[in-house]
């Protein structure tokens, strides 16, 4: 007796060498990204824990420079630098002083590793604010064209200490093709701009704001940070963000963003980075500190659904210890 014709996808399932052949998506170390940040002690060798950010230090430059270059030997060259103060006032001036912190860094680190490694910084007031928001407040208000220019000059100092991206992580209205413009016009046309195109007011930032003392003081950033109850508005921010310039764009979070990935993959004509927050990575950590599955499992089977939603980049605090223990091997 003839059986009924049977679609069997289990075929594909067999034995490990077919799944491997018909596997769709690839995660590597060169699409990942680590964000570092700095100590504002005036020690070179600093490791600082955070007390809710499991595996995240603050480094010292020499500290920093040295875990670095190991982990550049382990084929992870890509690093996300933020700095913040103790002297936070009223615009963040301590941002664009002439000896800000990060530039410094840049500097040391461009001269130590040249080409060997590609640095990204963050473009930001909120870690030198003594409010705690992303630009000047005024009244209640906080003001779009001032901060632009604040975050203009931020740009150019780390454009001169020899940044490969400057990434712009306000949210202000029109930033990106202001730095653009500055930057072209002191001839720093070769510096990139990594843009947080759809950054969304969420509630996964909380172990940053511990690492950077940035919670703002008063009110949130829900006047500047995209509503989460939307992704119409994420392609508006998307044709602005082309429209003005921008190499890379990028969507924050990640996890709980995968819609306005994929939407970003389809629409976006530049490469589209996704950032895993802060908060989705202490998740998972805790997660596995209460026995319900172990952080190499859940962190790469959600950073491999972030790229399989269309992130062509990846920023993860998990980065770093993917490389140390050569989970992608
Ligand atoms: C703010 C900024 C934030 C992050 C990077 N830059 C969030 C915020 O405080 O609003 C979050 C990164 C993370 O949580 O890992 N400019
Ligand atoms: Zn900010």
């Amino acid at each position: 007796m003839l059986k009924p014709f049977v679609d069997r996808p289990r075929r594909l399932r067999r034995s490990a060498l077919i799944r491997d052949m018909v596997h769709e998506v690839e995660l590597n170390l060169s699409q990942l990204v680590q964000p570092y940040f700095l100590s504002t002690q005036n020690n070179p060798e600093a490791k600082e824990t955070i007390s809710e950010f499991s595996g995240v230090y603050r480094w010292g430059i020499d500290s920093l420079s040295r875990e670095m270059e190991s982990q550049i030997d382990r084929g992870l060259s890509r690093f996300l630098l933020f700095g913040s103060t103790d002297d936070k006032d009223a615009t963040g001036s301590a941002a664009v002083s002439q000896n800000a912190k990060v530039a410094e860094a840049i500097t040391k680190l461009k001269k130590r590793f040249g080409d060997a490694s590609l640095l990204f910084s963050d473009i930001c007031l909120c870690p030198y604010t003594n409010h705690g928001h992303c630009g000047i407040v005024r009244g209640e208000s906080i003001e779009n064209d001032a901060s632009i220019d604040l975050l203009c000059r931020m740009a150019l100092t780390h454009a001169e200490a020899g940044v490969d991206f400057v990434a712009p992580s306000d949210m202000m209205d029109g930033r990106v093709g202001a730095i653009r413009q500055i930057l072209d016009q002191k001839q720093f046309s070769d510096v990139g701009i990594l843009a947080y195109t759809a950054k969304y007011k969420s509630n996964y930032y909380g172990p940053f704001r511990e690492a950077l003392d940035s919670a703002p003081q008063k009110g949130d950033r829900s006047t500047y940070q995209m509503d989460y109850r939307n992704q119409r508005e994420a392609l508006r921010e998307l044709q602005l963000d082309l429209a003005e310039g921008a190499d890379l764009v990028m969507v924050k979070p990640a996890l709980a963003y995968l819609d306005i990935l994929s939407l970003f993959a389809k629409q976006s004509t530049v490469p589209v980075a996704a950032y895993s927050v802060s908060g989705e990575y202490q998740m998972v950590q805790l997660a596995a500190k209460a026995g319900i599955a172990d952080v190499k499992s859940l962190a790469l089977e959600n950073l491999t659904a972030i790229r399989r939603a269309g992130a062509d980049i990846i920023l993860t605090y998990f980065a770093a210890e993917i490389a140390e223990k050569g989970w992608l091997r």
